[in-house]
């Protein structure tokens, strides 16, 4: 960048010279702080959690780390969080680290008690294949896919999210992203029919999921027999008309990568419209951080949702490359990385349990994980962030589902 310089700066030398220019990529700039702050963060909980077998997820109100067990939909983020920590500074520690705690989760390669494999599998072992390839990662990234794909019911070409009332057959939005894992298995010896159900899957929810505004419903419940839809529920959202915040990161995510792994145009037209719903959104608050459901309009009170908007950010920057006119996805992840990556979202050393993020949302209609830090939303934050450094610098960056 060309700047004059006054006289004053002149005659001040060189320090008034690189105090008047203004920094090129004030993001690149902030993601070594970020990362430093995310070590020490783990570092932190480490010094809590690391002798329970169990998992980090969020804090309790007084401030302790909840940890869960592997079967868990969001056993594999800690995991993941320890990998991207070794693939941003290649260190050792990292790597030893995330190596054991992904190891923890071999037990459930056969899991089939929920549809989320693809979280749970793929955000642990499908990071160990990026980072450090090996046929153990590989066998058991497969054997996950297999159990998936026992979920997937074909009279309805869909795959079945959960097996508690009062649903029949329901389907959630987040669904999505677990068809990674399939296509990645049907490429690496795995059944080639697991490609085959992540391509209907994909369809049909592009078929059913969405209001005509072209928001995402976090739950179809349908009925295998018939066919039918028997109803359709706001969930984890705030009513079945409003667009529950996640949900629609999830369905932006998820045909995002769809149309990596296919080449479909129908899921790129998907994201691509469903990115600039939100990005248009009247209820986006000015920092870009969503709050919990799009229905609610922004005020002090009201809940954001970080992870919503971590996930958004990650895949908006995957988008930017894969669409014909992206400037405008990288342009708004970019100032929502901002915005994560300061205060009051980016915790204070020491403090919110040594999570990354503060003030993600879980369930609220529950009642459950209201303003709380959540592992995910660490997990997405670290993936984009390295996914932005990785298009700075013109590096190719692949994401699991593209390595063998
Ligand atoms: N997959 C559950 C959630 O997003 O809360």
């Amino acid at each position: 960048m060309t700047r004059f310089l006054t006289p004053l700066a002149v005659l001040a030398g060189s320090t008034a010279l690189s105090l008047s220019i203004a920094s090129a990529d004030p993001l690149m700039d902030r993601i070594p702080k970020v990362f430093e702050r995310a070590a020490l963060q783990t570092d932190y909980m480490l010094e809590s959690v690391e002798k329970d077998p169990k998992l980090p997820r969020t804090t309790r109100a007084d401030g302790s780390v909840v940890l869960t067990v592997p079967e868990e939909w969001t056993s594999g983020f800690f995991p993941g969080n320890l990998w991207f920590l070794h693939e941003y500074d290649k260190s050792p520690k990292w790597k030893e680290k995330a190596l054991a705690y992904t190891r923890r989760l071999e037990v459930i390669r056969h899991f089939k008690g929920n549809h989320d494999g693809g979280f749970m599998l793929g955000c642990s072992y499908g990071n160990a294949l990026r980072l450090d390839p090996s046929d153990e990662f590989r066998a058991v990234l497969r054997d996950a896919a297999a159990a998936l794909g026992t979920r997937y019911v074909p009279n309805l070409g869909l795959i079945r999210s959960w097996d508690h009332k009062p649903y029949t057959c329901p389907v959630i939005i987040d669904n999505m992203m677990n068809l990674e894992l399939l296509t990645w298995a049907a490429r690496n010896g795995g059944d080639p029919k697991l490609r085959e159900i992540a391509v209907n899957h994909a369809d049909n929810t592009l078929a059913n999921h969405f209001r005509p505004d072209g928001s995402a419903y976090h739950v179809v419940d349908y009925d295998p027999k018939t066919r039918w839809i028997r109803g359709i529920y706001g969930c984890q959202g705030a009513d079945v008309r409003t667009p529950w915040a996640r949900g629609q990161s999830w369905g932006l995510y998820g045909y995002t990568m769809m149309f990596r792994e296919t080449g479909n145009p129908a899921y790129l037209a998907k994201a691509e419209k469903l990115a600039d719903y939100l990005m248009k959104h009247p209820n986006m608050p000015a920092d870009k951080v969503p709050n919990w459901d799009f229905g609610t309009q922004p005020a002090k009170d009201v809940p954001r949702d970080a992870s919503a908007a971590a996930v958004m950010a990650s895949a908006l920057l995957e988008l930017s490359e894969l669409s014909k006119d992206g400037k405008r996805f990288r342009q708004y992840a970019v100032a929502q990385l901002m915005s994560l990556s300061a205060a009051p979202y980016l915790a204070e050393p020491r403090t919110n349990g040594g999570f990354i993020l503060t003030s993600s949302t879980g369930h609220l209609p529950a009642n459950s994980e209201i303003n709380v830090p959540l592992v995910y939303a660490d997990y997405y934050f670290l993936e984009a962030l390295l996914r932005y450094r990785a298009m700075a610098k013109s590096e190719k960056r692949p994401s699991f589902g593209e390595v063998k």
